[in-house]
């Protein structure tokens, strides 16, 4: 480990030792956290070349202030309020050039090499958006295959735009972390970012038009506050069978939310990472990345959802793919049913002239 720096701070408490007692909630495990000093940031960070561990602030702060009560008999039962993130590969100057209009944060699950080729091909290009400054990085969580793990090295040498969970394996179950985990970067890494725009990797993003729409509130002045993008459905229901099952006693309510937009793409201004982040304690955990950022947590931190479903095809088939290349509104298609998609979308879309 390299060099440590503990820094903690209050207004309410000045320049007084204190003492913080925080508690690690992973599935009823309960580890304390002591550290003292003073400063006007609140977290602590240790550094090292290739990995960073840090404590988030304003959370450090709600837990210990309320310490008498463990979080996990308070209102929580799982990972999603471990003040601890580690972050494997961290990609730290992704928005050193202040200010990013868009990050684009790609899911991805480690062995995808070809879908993030396909991607970095075709639409991830920063280029494409001058003058506006718009970052790609694929967000992978940890694999126990080392051939897999020395590979991904490997692409973060050639392209440094991974950013690597440690904190838990990757896993469809476990979205809902990935989408913790992109908050908290966030939090830390790109925080005067205008937009960040999760995106799956088998979504796909028409860069100029995309780009077109950024535009319009560059030019206006007019980046959106408070809220979350995405095509927004109203009142979502739990599934109790099949792939999105969430049984009864996991969500016994009618609904996730009074409203939530779909995960292949949805957009959260950046004023609002922070809320969303002091959120996460305050709500229950939903296995459903979606439902849970852009419904739950989006509630708990009073967003407003604006409907961008004009812009989103949600799933692309065979007889929708003309849809999408015509339509100059759209500019995301999500569930391509084959990386080769993205390469027959791209070509057909330049010859076109819709770049
Ligand atoms: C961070 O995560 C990696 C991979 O899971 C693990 O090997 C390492 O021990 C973790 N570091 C800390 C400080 O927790
Ligand atoms: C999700 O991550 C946790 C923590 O690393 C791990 O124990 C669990 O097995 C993962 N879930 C799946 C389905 O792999
Ligand atoms: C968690 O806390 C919030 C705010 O205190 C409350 O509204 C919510 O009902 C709680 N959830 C659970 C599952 O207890």
């Amino acid at each position: 480990m390299g060099t440590e720096a503990n820094k903690t701070a209050s207004k309410d408490f000045g320049i007084v030792h204190i003492r913080w007692f925080f508690i690690l909630s992973a599935c009823s495990l309960l580890s304390i956290l002591y550290t003292s000093s003073t400063s006007k940031k609140f977290y602590m960070v240790v550094n090292s070349q290739s990995s960073v561990l840090t404590t988030i602030s304003n959370q450090l702060r709600d837990v210990s202030l309320s310490h008498k009560v463990p979080p996990s008999l308070s209102n929580t039962s799982s990972k999603s309020h471990d003040q601890t993130v580690n972050f494997t590969i961290a990609s730290p100057n992704t928005c050193s050039e202040s200010p990013i209009h868009a990050l684009v944060w790609i899911f991805s699950a480690p062995g995808n090499f070809e879908r993030r080729k396909a991607i970095r091909k075709t639409y991830a290009k920063s280029a494409l958006f001058v003058p506006l400054e718009v970052r790609f990085v694929f967000s992978i969580a940890t694999t126990n295959d080392g051939d897999i793990q020395q590979r991904i090295l490997l692409e973060q040498d050639a392209y440094g735009n991974i950013i690597q969970d440690g904190t838990f394996q990757d896993a469809y179950e476990n979205l809902t972390h990935k989408a913790i985990s992109m908050l908290k970067w966030t939090n830390i890494y790109c925080k005067d970012v205008k937009l960040l725009f999760k995106v799956d990797d088998d979504s796909f993003v028409h860069s100029t038009r995309f780009a077109k729409w950024l535009q319009k509130f560059e030019d206006t002045n007019s980046w959106p506050v408070n809220s979350v993008i995405g095509t927004v459905w109203n009142h979502p229901k739990p599934h109790r069978t099949g792939k999105w099952k969430v049984p009864y006693d996991e969500w016994p309510e009618a609904e996730y939310a009074p409203k939530a937009c779909p995960g292949s793409g949805y957009l959260i201004s950046g004023d609002a990472v922070p809320k969303l982040v002091s959120a996460i304690p305050k709500v229950r955990f939903l296995w459903l990345e979606d439902m849970y950022l852009t419904g739950v947590l989006s509630h708990a931190a009073n967003l407003k959802h604006i409907d961008n479903s004009q812009h989103h095809l949600l799933t692309f088939e065979k007889n929708t793919q003309s849809t999408f290349v015509s339509n100059k509104n759209l500019f995301l298609a999500g569930h391509l049913s084959h990386n080769m998609d993205a390469y027959k979308l791209w070509d057909k879309l330049r010859p076109l002239k819709y770049w």
